[in-house]
């Protein structure tokens, strides 16, 4: 079982030791360590992560096991003005995947939507990422692809998917 609490603006260092760890590791084999390096420093800079946190609305969840912070998701109410929730993060260790625990995250961001009324939750993953197998066994579907410029001459070839409420 993992423990979830709500990120302070504090605690946004530890999101940004984990990401470092979890990146490499997660898109090692799909993208340039100069691509990773670039986006890690676009969506995990103290001052890119405080933007999402304090201007953007994106909540910040911790997952720790036995005390030990292993993990992060955070997602954005009414995304785009819509009643949507959008999921921009949901990241675990390595050593802490397989165990239930994506499942557990997926659940709360669920039970938030609920609560506020949404009628989906969005995500978008990278389409080679193995974690598109994951979201499809919790109930996600294919909307469509989306290439992301994001500089540099970088791309992030994603899908977007969808998971109803109702
Ligand atoms: C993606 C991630 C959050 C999933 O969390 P997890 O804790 O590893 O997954 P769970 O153990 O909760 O798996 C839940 C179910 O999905 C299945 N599943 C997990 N990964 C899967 C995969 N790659 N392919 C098929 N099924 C998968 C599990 O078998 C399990 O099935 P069950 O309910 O029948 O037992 C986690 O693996 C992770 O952090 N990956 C690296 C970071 C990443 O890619 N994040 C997403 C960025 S968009």
């Amino acid at each position: 079982m993992i423990s979830l609490r709500k990120a302070t603006i504090n605690e946004l260092p530890i999101i940004q030791s984990l990401a470092k760890e979890i990146w490499p590791a997660t898109f090692g084999q799909i993208l340039s360590q100069e691509q990773i390096e670039y986006m890690l420093d676009m969506m995990y800079s103290l001052t890119s992560l405080e933007k999402q946190l304090t201007e953007l609305n994106h909540v910040f969840i911790i997952a720790s096991e036995a005390d030990i912070d292993v993990g992060y998701l955070s997602y954005e109410i009414n995304s785009k003005n819509k009643s949507e929730t959008k999921i921009h993060k949901i990241y675990l260790l390595p050593t802490t995947q397989g165990k239930g625990y994506g499942k557990q995250l997926i659940g709360h961001a669920k039970k938030v939507a609920i609560e506020n009324f949404q009628t989906d939750i969005t995500l978008n993953v990278n389409k080679f990422n193995k974690a598109y197998e994951f979201y499809l066994k919790q109930g996600f579907e294919f909307v469509k692809n989306e290439n992301i410029d994001i500089g540099n001459g970088f791309l992030m070839e994603d899908a977007v998917l969808s998971l109803s409420i109702s």
